[in-house]
């Protein structure tokens, strides 16, 4: 038994970023992990390697699509599946091992196996009990179930099962238009799959502003993404190799069915707490399943905290590294903070899709006042070069004070330009701010600076 200042159990990016930051400050510090390796979800089986996938199925679009225009010629190179697959492997590795590494240099306990709390205090890992001055537990979220869909990890799939697939299906059914549906799902039809998406609401990506939701929509039917939308779907039959979707449309309640190779389920993610011994010691959960916090990520029970996934918000890895390191220096005495307003959302497709702050719809659900200024990257230069004129960047600012209330953008690096206007809403600055800061030409950066020009005096190039 050891004792120790901080044990975090989970190492995803919330619990491995916390455990990183409470040995900075000085606490001892141990992470439970039961998994082979470190990194959760996010490196193991979501962000790092459905990326990978997105950037070899790039490549292979960009060969067979634009090459021969400039003046690349030659056959578009064919998948080797496998090879591509030891690639994703290879990239986990590199990046769990990392963590390892890291942990290493801070002297960060890894504590091997799945831990529970059998009381305050007391952090249970295999048949060890170890001793904790503070608890944070850092457990991540799972993929939901649908009534009727039985998920065999290999004819019917979550993310996880999509991403080692034994081949590349001839027919994908994917359940649900959200983020992960649609980062997947332009995997495979970029790897020569037909991909047909079932979506229970009317629009793509929930919550996402409308006018974003159109374009994005458009731009993946014309990539030949299918898109069935207002229907319910009501069960899966699967036999070793096919799979049977009936789903149900909305409209006229009328009823209908798919054939399948591999069947992609992706209605959302739930709070994963299970073995943790929660309700032994009186931790209260929301009705949905997540462990309730304060404001400094503490449960009602002292000395036991709880961040990212597991607790309420967006299922981000990036909002949970921020929980990590505010929790952090909470447990040693400081002052953690989390800017809520301010924490992006970023779809890895082609083209990429971004957002910060308010959506329009949600400015008019609360009787604000805002201009939206818009560009299209078809203005920009760069992104004509590059065949990413497709898309667009909106800036939303407060009509009288000129305040950037939030940014969409639709376009070539979107999940990388859309920082500068987080980092401009931090400073509480105004969308002038942003179109009077010199922006080097020629770059997809400058369509920010326009769509913040177009909050004012207009834009140059439209
Ligand atoms: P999601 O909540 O984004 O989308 C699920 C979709 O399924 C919704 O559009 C919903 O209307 C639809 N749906 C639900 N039941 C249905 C039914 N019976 N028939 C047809 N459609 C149905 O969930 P998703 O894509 O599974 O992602 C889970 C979580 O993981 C999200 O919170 C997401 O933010 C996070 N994530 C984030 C990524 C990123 O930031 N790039 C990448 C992957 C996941």
């Amino acid at each position: 038994m050891a004792s120790y200042d901080v044990i975090i159990i989970g190492s995803g990016p919330g619990g491995y970023v916390c455990a990183i930051r409470c040995a900075q400050l000085g606490l001892k510090t141990a992470c439970v992990e039961g998994r082979e390796t470190l990194g959760g979800t996010c490196l193991n089986i979501g962000c790092i390697p459905s990326k990978a996938l997105l950037h070899a199925s790039h490549m292979l679009h960009e060969a067979e699509h634009n090459f021969a225009s400039m003046g690349l010629k030659g056959k578009a190179p064919s998948v080797d599946w496998k090879q591509m697959l030891a690639y994703k492997e290879d990239t986990i590795g590199q990046n769990t091992k990392g963590i390892e590494f890291l942990f290493k240099k801070n002297k960060i306990d890894w504590l091997k196996g799945w831990g529970s709390i059998p009381q305050t205090g007391k952090v249970k890992v295999g048949d060890q009990v170890h001793e904790a001055k503070n608890i944070i537990i850092a457990s991540g979220s799972e993929p939901t179930s649908l009534p009727g869909v039985e998920v065999d990890e290999k004819v019917v799939v979550t993310s996880t099962g999509a991403l080692e697939l034994g081949k590349i299906p001839k027919k994908m059914v994917v359940i649900g238009a959200g983020v992960i549906g649609l980062e997947l799902g332009s995997v495979y039809k970029r790897l020569g799959s037909e991909v047909t998406v079932i979506e229970y609401l009317d629009a793509i990506t929930p919550g996402m502003d409308a006018e974003v939701q159109k374009t994005f929509q458009r731009i993946l039917k014309k990539q030949g993404i299918d898109f069935i939308m207002g229907a319910a779907v009501q069960k899966t039959e699967a036999t070793k190799t096919k799979a049977k979707v009936h789903y149900k449309l909305r409209k006229d309640d009328s009823d209908h069915v798919l054939d399948a190779d591999v069947v992609l389920l992706a209605t959302g993610r739930k709070p994963y707490t299970d073995g943790l011994g929660l309700d032994s010691i009186g931790i209260k959960m929301s009705d949905r399943g997540q462990i309730e916090v304060d404001a400094h990520w503490q449960t009602n029970v002292k000395g036991i905290y709880a961040i990212g996934d597991c607790i309420t918000g967006p299922m981000l890895a990036h909002k949970a590294e921020d929980e990590g390191m505010a929790a952090a220096e909470q447990v040693a005495g400081k002052h953690g903070h989390v800017n809520y307003g301010v924490i992006p959302g970023v779809i890895y497709t082609h083209p990429e899709v971004a957002n910060v702050g308010e959506t329009e719809e949600s400015l008019k659900d609360q009787g604000r006042k805002y201009k939206a200024g818009k560009f299209s990257f078809m203005g920009n230069g760069r992104a004509k070069a590059n065949f990413a004129a497709d898309g667009f960047v909106k800036i939303l600012a407060d009509a009288e004070t000129d305040r950037i209330l939030g940014a969409h953008i639709i376009g070539p690096a979107a999940g990388d330009l859309v920082h500068e206007i987080c980092v401009a809403m931090e400073f509480g600055a105004s969308a002038e701010d942003l179109a009077m800061t010199c922006h080097a030409h020629p770059t997809y950066s400058e369509a920010v600076r326009e769509a913040a020009l177009a909050c004012g005096d207009g834009p140059i190039h439209s």
